[in-house]
């Protein structure tokens, strides 16, 4: 199939993806506050980045892919680098190092090499540039091309040489490295600032960099930064060939030294220090988020180059989740919009992967059962990449008898309705719709970024809004009037600011969005983007049936069931209307309206047995295509059976059922006339 018929599902899917890695670049380096974790980063990245090989007609020159995340600040002066500072490709695998160790082989045909493993400082990375061995300029990274100097706030670092001495230095020699902060200090750095009552940093690292982009140097300066060097450059100036040699020097010019470093002479090698690094993570006193390898040799380094965004001579091998150890103090209940109850762990804080860790959500009753937590018991938590840490187990061997089983209450926590939970659903539900609770929950997801985005109107300002009796629903944000959040918007944070004309531009976002925004249970963006693309506004969806929705490919009749039940509720329907009077619109938006021709939609097709011309996935990516919905097996709502050879028990099904039989010449005429 050709490149230029890829399904608006995919485009779309790499655009999200795109849309929301350039979301966390921001939030990651411009402001130093990420969302996520690296973890959860990299997997986005991932997809992206094998999206586009699928479909290399998709890729832009503009795509995070191609370049190297963070922006440079109006505070500093911008300097170019004068060669682009590469990001690194990275690895959770072992099986993938061996992999990247055959490029490597293939790429030098066979010749000897090693590589030196480093340590991977999870911190900021910096180019230092001396000119006639004067330090003049350290840069951030920026896009990659060009950072901002914050040289000023870099000079006092610790054993950081102002000059460089000896013999033959040349006029212009270029250095990177990590700029960071230990645990310890990151401990202290935010028990000051809670003292002082300002906002605490996440974790060293976004220390490290609010440090750096400091405006004040004399503040700066107060904060024990460190700094290690791994990159020297000035090419064939410098007395040294390999990398081993570049970090000796270093170390001769007086640069604080990172003793970990090992020259590894092949693949096992390097397994073999990653595997004792991870185990040591703990103790080595930094935060180090994995192993870098890289090529000892520069010359062999200048053969296997780099293509735009990463070097072929090195990647980072990065260490899974970190645990520790830590006491559960209590287990609250909180209740979400939809009304499940979630029972969350709080924790005596802990540092895990850089981050004080205190609260871990322990996600329903019978998990807590599963894993015998008890209030009081000593307890293992993981950082699992995700934001959100995972209580992983008790020690009931550390138990000293007064622990106490949790027991679920039989009320809502917030409005004393008694809680409910359905056959085969984990979560206990509160089926109050009017709990206070979860219309709070309601009307900030409704404002959150992937639903109306209004920004201003963040958890502490909706809670206000209610606590104020300005609003009971969302649909009353829409008759909300500047006098109404005056004395508001003086109270609140900065974020309020404006807020009426926030709610003013929500008034034109996409179908998609304000769907997505209704806290349809079993609705998230994608089934929301769906039903934007299918129907033409709010009101066709509120008329469809179960089973026509259930035609549609990407919603099952769960889904379907919780669209028709949500319709069918007289108070739903009625905030509804309130909302399509206060102004929003509730109509397709030109760029939702499906692209392409969609002759099958409403029908589905099941593929059996085997097709000359098609792979079963590429004969569904069609149907997909056109408008149908795939499935896998037959039944009285299946429109087609397309059987190949060797068909077996769906075409037997397919004829008992009466179902239309496709052969493969059949299936061919059918789509022919749109591939
Ligand atoms: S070498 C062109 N070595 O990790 C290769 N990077 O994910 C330059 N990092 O951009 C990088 N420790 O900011 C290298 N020992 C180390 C490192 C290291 C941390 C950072 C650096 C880099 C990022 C890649």
């Amino acid at each position: 199939m050709k490149n230029t018929k890829i399904s608006p599902d995919v485009k779309k899917r790499v655009e999200k993806l795109r849309e929301t890695i350039r979301h966390h670049d921001k939030k990651y380096y411009g402001e130093a506050q990420p969302e996520i974790s690296d973890f959860e980063y990299d997997r986005l990245y991932r997809e992206l980045k094998d999206m586009e090989e699928e479909y290399p007609s998709l890729k832009t020159k503009d795509s995070p892919t191609q370049k190297v995340g963070e922006s440079t600040s109006k505070h500093f002066k911008t300097v170019a680098h004068r060669v682009p500072m590469l990001s690194l490709d990275n690895t959770y695998s072992l099986e993938e190092l061996k992999e990247f160790d055959e490029r490597v082989q293939k790429g030098l045909g066979g010749e000897k090499y090693q590589y030196v493993c480093e340590l991977k400082i999870d911190g900021v990375s910096i180019e230092l540039v001396y000119l006639k061995g004067e330090l003049a300029h350290a840069i951030t990274r920026g896009d990659g091309e060009k950072g901002d100097d914050v040289l000023e706030n870099v000079r006092n670092i610790p054993g950081l040489p102002a000059k460089l001495k000896g013999q033959g230095i040349p006029d212009r020699v270029e250095i990177r490295g990590e700029v960071f902060f230990t645990a310890k200090d990151f401990e202290a750095v935010n028990e000051d600032r809670e003292n002082r009552e300002l906002p605490l940093f996440a974790n060293p690292r976004n220390t490290a960099s609010g440090t750096l982009k400091t405006i004040d140097p004399n503040e700066a300066a107060k904060k024990p930064l460190h700094i290690l060097l791994y990159y020297v450059f000035s090419p064939g100036k410098l007395p040294f060939g390999t990398q081993e040699e570049s970090l000796e020097w270093l170390k001769k010019m007086g640069f604080p030294e990172d003793k970990h470093y090992r020259l590894c002479r092949n693949i096992g090698q390097v397994h073999d220090y990653c595997g004792e690094h991870e185990k040591k993570r703990g103790q080595i006193g930094f935060d180090c988020d994995g192993v870098v390898l890289k090529i000892d040799d520069f010359k062999q380094r200048e053969r296997l180059g780099e293509t735009s965004k990463i070097p072929r001579w090195a990647i980072a091998f990065k260490f899974a989740a970190q645990k520790a150890e830590t006491t559960l103090k209590v287990i609250i209940l909180q209740v979400g919009r939809t009304g499940a109850i979630t029972p969350v762990a709080e924790l005596e804080p802990v540092l895990l992967e850089g981050t004080t860790v205190s609260r871990a959500t322990l996600h329903n009753e019978d998990e807590i059962a599963r894993k015998d937590l008890r209030v009081g018991d000593r307890v293992i938590v993981e950082k699992g990449g995700m934001v959100i840490p995972k209580v992983l187990q008790s020690l009931p061997e550390k138990r000293k008898g007064n622990e106490k089983v949790f027991k679920m209450p039989s009320v809502c926590p917030v409005c004393d309705s008694k809680l409910e939970r359905e056959e085969g659903e984990a979560a206990w539900r509160c089926e109050n719709a009017a709990c206070e609770a979860q219309v709070e929950r309601r009307i900030e997801h409704f404002c959150a970024r992937d639903a109306m985005d209004i920004r201003g109107a963040g958890p502490a300002v909706v809670k206000q809004l209610l606590d104020e009796k300005l609003i009971r629903d969302y649909a009353d944000l829409y008759t909300l009037k500047q006098s109404d959040v005056a004395d508001l918007e003086r109270k609140a944070e900065k974020s309020a600011q404006n807020l009426i004309g926030q709610i003013e531009e929500s008034r034109k976002r996409t179908l998609g969005r304000l769907l997505f925004g209704l806290g349809i249970r079993h609705v998230g963006v994608h089934v929301a983007e769906i039903l934007a693309t299918r129907y033409k506004d709010l009101w066709a969806v509120s008329e469809a049936s179960e089973e026509e929705l259930t035609a549609i490919d990407g919603i099952g009749p769960i889904v379907a069931h919780s669209i028709v039940a949500f319709f069918a509720k007289a108070a739903n329907v009625k905030i509804l209307k309130k909302i399509e009077k206060g102004g929003v619109n509730v109509k397709r938006l030109k760029e939702e309206e499906p692209s392409g021709e969609q002759p099958f939609l409403g029908k589905t097709f099941v593929f059996t047995g085997e097709l000359k011309g098609y792979s079963r996935k590429e004969g569904e990516d069609l149907v997909k295509k056109l408008g149908a919905k795939a499935a896998g097996s037959v039944s009285k709502l299946t429109s087609y059976v397309v059987a190949g050879e060797a068909a077996g028990s769906k075409l037997k099904k397919a004829k008992e059922l009466g179902v239309e039989i496709l052969d493969e010449a059949g299936f061919e005429k059918i789509v022919k006339k749109y591939k």
